[in-house]
């Protein structure tokens, strides 16, 4: 027997002006909600701020995975987890102090992220493998929905499930964002992944919770860790 998947879908393509309808259309089917928080200067994009997120936040009644894409997440993903949210994931590279933010949003309460740039190796991250709940390995360029998968990351999923699978007392969720679809997901199952964020692929769909159901078969099917 094999493992669970979990399929997160990302509002970034939603209806922004319809939010609350936009995740009920999804909330029964999904594991969680993946919420990308941008601030314009870790990447060239903007989403909302901390007072919009946590509106967002409060009106949904899926757990929320934080997607932190900003310049200082030492100090502001500690906030989120204080805040509920279920899982806060930041950037190792916007990062200044990676262990003490790890420990800060641990100690207020949430699972910890960690994700990485399709530019950085899993080498540079392994020394923290074993404190964090979640490794997100970026398959596009952060910034934007709807780009394409990358699937010259996928070298860099094999690499992490094999690591992971040689640690016994904990196993991080393997997450993969950006580009995920009928046609991608199947991929990164295969090379390890077993956490999805899909985006474009749900919410440009005329029916998102029939596509996040199809998107966790295909997962399921080909995830044999
Ligand atoms: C990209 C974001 C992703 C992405 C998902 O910076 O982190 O969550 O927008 O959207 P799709 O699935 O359209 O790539
Ligand atoms: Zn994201």
């Amino acid at each position: 027997m094999t493992g669970e998947v979990f399929i997160n879908p990302s509002i970034l393509n939603a209806n922004f002006e319809d939010l609350e309808n936009e995740m009920v259309k999804i909330s029964a089917v999904s594991d969680a909600l993946h919420l990308d928080v941008m601030d314009n200067l870790f990447v060239p994009n903007f989403t909302f701020d901390i007072a919009k997120a946590f509106e967002i936040i409060s009106y949904t009644k899926l757990p929320v995975d934080a997607h932190l894409m900003i310049l200082d997440p030492d100090t502001i993903a500690p906030k989120y987890a204080e805040h509920g949210t279920h899982s806060v994931t930041f950037h190792f590279e916007a990062a200044k102090n990676t262990a003490t933010t790890i420990r800060n949003i641990r100690s207020n309460g949430a699972k910890v992220g960690l994700a990485i740039k399709p530019a950085t190796s899993f080498e540079q991250i392994e020394n923290f493998i074993e404190e964090i709940d979640l490794l997100l390995i970026m398959t596009v360029e952060p910034g934007f929905g709807g780009q394409s998968f990358m699937q010259d990351q996928m070298e860099k999923v094999r690499i992490a499930r094999s690591r992971i699978e040689k640690t016994s007392k904990h196993r991080p969720l393997l997450q993969v964002d950006g580009g995920v679809s009928l046609d991608t997901i199947g991929k990164a199952a295969t090379a390890g992944a077993n956490c999805f964020v899909a985006g474009s692929a749900v919410y440009k769909s005329d029916d998102p919770a029939g596509m996040v159901e199809k998107l966790r078969a295909i997962a399921s099917e080909n995830f044999k860790f």
